[in-house]
């Protein structure tokens, strides 16, 4: 099954929007495999975002990234680097259309509200940037492993 890393940044966070983002990936047909609520320091967010370093706003991204709460998660489903990124819409609010995260939620580029892995490639890296994936498997054991635990359980 394909993941993707997502990220609700501050903004979101501290506008209380947590729940309803992570409803719109859920009514989409995502699986959440994990989730955290992390305050992320400058080196985590200039290595998330290392291919922007040479952009004049980099500084102001990074200080943006930093100021609150994320929430980081993993999100499991078919294609879901591209059907992620359909459901939050385009990088601009302002052009992103109604109907997308970005669209309902967000005003300005810069506070849109959420983070979506480029490609699968970029997914595995910021996965590894923002999980411990042992401890991943650990915190949401598979639905195979829940489920043995239940009949022990009985
Ligand atoms: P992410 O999912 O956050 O990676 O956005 P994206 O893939 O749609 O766009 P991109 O990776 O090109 O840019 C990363 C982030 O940089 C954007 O989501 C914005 O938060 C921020 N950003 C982009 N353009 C500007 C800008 O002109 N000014 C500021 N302040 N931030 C910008
Ligand atoms: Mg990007």
């Amino acid at each position: 099954m394909d993941r993707t890393f997502v990220m609700i940044k501050p903004d979101g966070v501290r506008r209380g929007l947590t729940g309803s983002i992570l409803n719109r990936f859920e009514q989409k047909g995502f699986r959440l495999a994990a989730i955290k609520l992390m305050h992320i320091d400058r080196s985590l967010a200039e290595r998330h975002y290392a291919e922007l370093k040479e952009k004049p706003f980099f500084g102001e991204l990074v200080d943006y990234l930093t100021s609150g709460e994320v929430c980081a998660m993993i999100l499991e489903g078919e294609h879901a680097v591209a059907n992620a990124r359909s459901v939050i819409g385009k990088t601009n609010p302002v052009e992103a259309v109604p109907g997308t995260i970005r669209g309902d939620f967000a005003m300005d580029v810069a506070s849109n509200v959420v983070h979506g892995s480029d490609s699968p490639e970029s997914a595995e890296r910021e996965i590894g940037l923002f999980f411990d994936e042992q401890a991943a498997l650990y915190l949401f054991p598979t639905p195979q492993v829940a489920a043995s635990d239940n009949v022990a359980f009985h």
